[in-house]
């Protein structure tokens, strides 16, 4: 077996069922898991008729490349999204349709690392390529990295920094080795948005030393002030004018933005060159996304009203959850600017997860896991991600228990 597999790390939800093992919650309690990054509104009625219909393609074989109508459809809502002119995304070789966004941030870096790079003269210069990313940070870009054999390097990313990795606090040695930078924005888990600006930075940074970036922007659709959404790499290149998106590789979903993370449905787009390459890597992968399941996404990248719709539902839960906890904290608790997590400061986050699983019956994160020690410091630890994924009620009755959990042990 190849013995790469055996750097990867637990995932966090196998952690996290190890550290709850044998505890006894309260069974009068109903029990609400907001662990899980899992949406649980009610998937769009379209998409699912879209689906039904789409069955009738059950005797093809998808092809890799995707629909012509799909690709379209993305290349229009990218344009429309994120202020980009007419045409500027060329369907026909910026756009890739993918099962999610999890298997493409994986695929994309076994594609993207040149791990055989260990001459003198290559990039990496004989050693290891490195790939960057924020810590803490969705697990598949530590394992996608450990498995492509390169290294993975974290960039912290703490409230004194507004959550966001310090590119420039990065030696330029590192950024030689660098092949793919990964950005999330909005963050999971902290909800941070990256501003244009800042995009425009990395991209600097990528035409300097010569990496991809890869922007995992699948809860860019999910924000906060209705007036603001969040920008994109695309978005940033264009305004740079870099109108042909070098180096640029944007993931986007339809997991967050339609609730709908059954249907296993996302893209990716940017730089036709890496897009020509990934292409011809996920044909031998084998991974074409069944016609039926991009038979529903096309209406779902087409229509905005039901995306509206879910921001909503997650405003109300921010808007009635965080003052029940800010009042137990006795303290703010702010709402992020995307995503659909809290990010809260707990002491000691093993502790406080397993308690407030054993008193009141919720589950959270422990943010330890989603981060690794660097310079010393886990910037997970201390915290614990809470997904306000549940209906409204189970919401606002976990922040309500929450806070009495809080209250009573007397602990922030
Ligand atoms: C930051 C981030 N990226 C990607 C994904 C994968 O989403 P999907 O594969 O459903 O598109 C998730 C899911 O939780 C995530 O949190």
């Amino acid at each position: 077996m190849n013995s790469r597999i055996d750097l990867l790390q637990p995932y966090p939800f196998e952690r996290l069922r190890v550290l709850l093992a044998g505890t006894n919650p309260p069974a009068t309690l109903r029990h609400v898991p907001l662990s899980i990054g899992e949406p649980r509104h009610t998937p769009p009625a379209f998409i699912a008729e879209a689906l039904v219909d789409g069955l009738r393609t059950l005797g093809n074989y998808p092809v890799t490349l995707g629909l012509p109508a799909l690709r379209a459809a993305i290349a229009r809502w990218l344009e429309r999204r994120f202020g980009l002119p007419a045409e500027a995304v060329r369907a026909e070789d910026m756009v890739l349709p993918v099962n999610g966004t999890r298997e493409a941030l994986f695929s994309f870096v076994q594609a993207a690392v040149d791990s055989e790079a260990r001459s003198e003269g290559s990039k990496a210069r004989g050693r290891r390529p490195l790939v960057l990313m924020p810590n803490p940070f969705y697990q598949i870009y530590e394992g996608a990295t450990l498995l492509a054999g390169a290294e993975p390097r974290f960039l912290n990313c703490t409230a004194a920094q507004g959550y966001l990795p310090d590119l420039d606090g990065v030696d330029a040695a590192t950024w030689d080795r660098c092949e793919v930078l990964f950005l999330c924005t909005p963050g999971n888990p902290t909800g941070a948005v990256m501003p244009i600006d800042y995009l425009r930075r990395a991209l600097e940074l990528a035409a300097r030393h010569d990496f991809v970036i890869a922007s995992d922007e699948c809860y860019s659709e999910l924000y906060f002030d209705e007036t603001a959404p969040p920008p994109g790499l695309l978005q940033a290149a264009w305004a740079a004018g870099n109108t042909a998106f070098e180096r640029c590789v944007v993931f986007h979903s339809l997991s967050k933005r339609s609730s709908v993370p059954g249907l296993r449905s996302g893209f990716v787009a940017g730089d036709a060159r890496f897009l020509a390459r990934y292409r011809l890597y996920r044909t031998y992968h084998g991974c074409a996304v069944p016609e039926h399941t991009q038979l529903a996404s096309i209406p779902a990248w087409q229509d905005e009203m039901h995306v509206v719709e879910n921001r909503r539902l997650y405003r109300e839960k921010f808007r009635r959850v965080t003052p029940i906890l800010a009042e137990a904290w006795q303290q703010a608790v702010p709402i992020p600017a995307g995503g659909f997590y809290l990010w809260l400061p707990v002491g000691d986050d093993e502790s406080f997860t397993r308690g407030l699983f054993e008193r009141q019956h919720v589950t959270v994160l422990p943010g330890s896991y989603l981060g690794r020690d660097a310079g010393a410091v886990n910037p997970g630890r201390g915290r614990v991600r809470v997904s306000l994924v549940a209906q409204l009620d189970d919401c606002v009755a976990a922040a309500e228990r929450t806070a009495a959990f809080v209250t009573a042990a007397g602990r922030r």
